[in-house]
């Protein structure tokens, strides 16, 4: 109790990612089917639970928190966790509280967030085009997400775009997405589409080698790049032209993992280890059987069983990914 997590490849866990919900009020498509199937309300734990299991993290050494989903700003009553998450940086048991959102709900959250604790916000925003966005997102509204990105701002939220780059769709929109982005002080980090779950779109014809594609992106703009000083995966470049940062997120072109430092926890309460496993352990039945310090015996064995790394492939012969929906884990 009370040292650090390291895993059996040496490597320190510092960072949870905590699913708060599987729902989304979109349905993107890289992410999920049309027809997408939520869990039941009752399999998902309590936000007095999802609380507790932060503590038990905390206890055990994590000291940086992103809430995800699905959509985490669609979890009724989700600022209750928020607020007492946010307390837990005010008092120094936590370096850092976050979220990631796809915007919808931002507008209506955002002075809330800011007033929590909450100091920066990722937003997925695949295109600033309405028509595209619809079709990309399966009926989703633009404006709404802009909106949320506007009241962010002006609640003093750091912004980051994310941008999942879709071979078709991303050569259209990228220039007008780093103009966006930049003209406002936003970071824009472009992220390969990984295999994970059917949905009914073929991941080969989806994926965008991203060494690739910053050589091309190169042809038109200056691209310096900056040291690797974030713990998180994406690598940096300066656009000098704008002055704004772009990241890469390039699990399949060139993987992280020899650095990763972070943990999940599904929207059901299990812990994965890797995003790229299907491996996980039910955090609750030891909660709720035998409180913090049994969580917290069960995280610390589940993690010396965290993989070397992720085995995705997605090329001309096959795509290996796995059957779990990002939506299910929150990325
Ligand atoms: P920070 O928390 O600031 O590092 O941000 P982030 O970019 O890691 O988080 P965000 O929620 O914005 O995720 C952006 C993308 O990175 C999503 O598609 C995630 O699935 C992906 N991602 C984050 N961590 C990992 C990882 O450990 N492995 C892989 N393969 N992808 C990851
Ligand atoms: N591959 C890569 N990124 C994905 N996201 C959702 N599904 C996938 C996928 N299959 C992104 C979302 C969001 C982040 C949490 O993950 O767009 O920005
Ligand atoms: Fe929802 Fe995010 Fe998945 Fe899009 S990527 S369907 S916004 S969970």
């Amino acid at each position: 109790r009370g040292c650090p997590l390291i895993d059996s490849f040496g490597r320190q866990v510092r960072y949870l990612r905590l699913s708060v919900t599987d729902r989304c009020d979109l349905r993107c498509v890289y992410c999920l089917p049309a027809q997408a199937r939520f869990l039941p309300r009752a399999a998902i734990p309590s936000l007095d639970e999802l609380a507790t299991l932060a503590d038990v993290f905390i206890a055990a050494g994590i000291r940086r928190i992103r809430l995800t989903g699905g959509e985490p700003l669609v979890r009724r009553g989700v600022m209750t966790l928020v607020a007492r998450l946010g307390a837990l940086v005010a008092h120094g048991m936590l370096d850092e509280l976050t979220l990631t959102t796809n915007g919808t709900q931002l507008a209506r959250h955002a002075d809330a967030l800011a007033a929590a604790g909450v100091r920066r916000v990722n937003v997925s925003l695949d295109s600033l085009d309405p028509g595209r966005f619809a079709a990309l997102t399966r009926g989703g509204d633009l404006d709404q997400v802009l909106a949320g990105i506007d009241a962010a701002q002006a609640a003093g939220l750091h912004v980051k775009l994310n941008t999942v780059a879709l071979a078709g769709e991303i050569e259209h929109e990228i220039d007008r997405l780093i103009r966006f982005a930049h003209g406002r002080g936003m970071d824009l980090t472009l992220i390969e589409v990984m295999p994970l779950g059917e949905t009914g779109t073929d991941r080969r014809h989806q994926h965008l080698p991203l060494s690739h594609f910053r050589a091309e992106l190169g042809h038109r703009w200056t691209l310096t790049d900056l040291p690797d000083r974030t713990a998180g995966p994406a690598r940096y470049v300066r656009i000098e032209e704008t002055g704004g940062r772009l990241g890469f997120i390039t699990p399949l072109s060139h993987n992280f993992c020899e650095s990763c430092d972070r943990v999940r926890v599904s929207a059901t309460g299990r812990l994965y280890t890797c995003l790229g496993h299907e491996g996980s352990v039910d955090l609750l039945p030891a909660l709720r059987g035998g409180g913090a310090a049994a969580a917290e015996d069960v995280i610390r064995r589940a993690l010396l069983l965290k993989p070397r790394g992720h085995d995705f492939v997605v090329d001309r012969h096959r795509v290996q990914g796995i059957g779990r929906h990002m939506a299910a884990l929150g990325g």
